[in-house]
């Protein structure tokens, strides 16, 4: 996918629907188990007080749920206006209007104007985008403090899943595509912006990284 197409609405795989059926699953359950182990990892080093920059943040779960931990608040970039939409209406629900900035657009496009955060999150992102090293690259520069990111893992079966999948999408004509990265080039460019890893974890499809700034 590229984020034009995820934000140019008509056949968009995040669009207003699925944004629907995200807050309701939300509503209902709360956070998916990767992004729950992500967000324990993160308030494991200790929120309270501190702002984040939140990339892809969908409907805006890891906002919503770090206000509870602490976080003063967030900034939210996405591609998708449905996504920003939904993110903005849950936020005022919740009561946490006036602690979210929501952004549209793709976050490589608009670094340079988004301001950095203690914290950064990527949470299933990296694998929707075609240029990783901008992507993670310009976003851990942006984290004072802590980077978390979701994101798949680099095995055979994972690269399989990918090779079955694009072809049926494109078929589809379904405007996503999925990269799968190296794992050792992803954390080669985040520990390139000076972080360290903290806290990895592998979750079938997925693994969870948080990262630090060394103070
Ligand atoms: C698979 S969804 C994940 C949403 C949420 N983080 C979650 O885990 O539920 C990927 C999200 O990333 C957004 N996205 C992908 N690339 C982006 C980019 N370069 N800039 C901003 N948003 C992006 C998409 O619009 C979409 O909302």
């Amino acid at each position: 996918m590229t984020c034009s197409e995820c934000a140019s609405g008509g056949a968009n795989v995040f669009g207003t629907r699925q944004a629907k059926s995200q807050l309701k699953r939300y509503r209902k359950k709360g956070p998916d188990g990767t992004t729950r182990m992500l967000l324990n990892a993160l308030t494991a080093e200790g929120v309270e007080g501190l702002t984040l920059l939140d990339i892809g943040g969908g409907v805006g779960v890891i906002s919503l749920d770090l206000f509870k931990s602490g976080v003063t608040a967030a900034t939210e970039v996405d591609a998708s206006p449905a996504y920003i939409a939904a993110a903005k209406a849950e936020a005022a629900r919740q009561g946490f209007a006036d602690r979210i900035t929501c952004q549209q657009g793709d976050f490589v496009a608009l670094a340079a104007d988004i301001p950095a955060a203690d914290i950064v999150t990527l949470d299933r992102v990296i694998c929707c985008y075609p240029d990783m090293p901008a992507l993670v690259g310009q976003s851990a520069t942006k984290a004072t403090k802590l980077y978390g990111a979701v994101y798949p893992r680099d095995l055979w079966w994972v690269r399989a899943l990918r090779n079955i999948g694009n072809p049926i999408l494109r078929l589809m004509r379904v405007p996503i595509r999925l990269f799968i990265y190296r794992t050792a080039a992803v954390d080669a460019v985040i520990r390139g912006s000076g972080l360290v890893p903290r806290f990895h974890r592998n979750a079938g499809y997925w693994q969870v990284v948080v990262y630090a700034r060394p103070v």
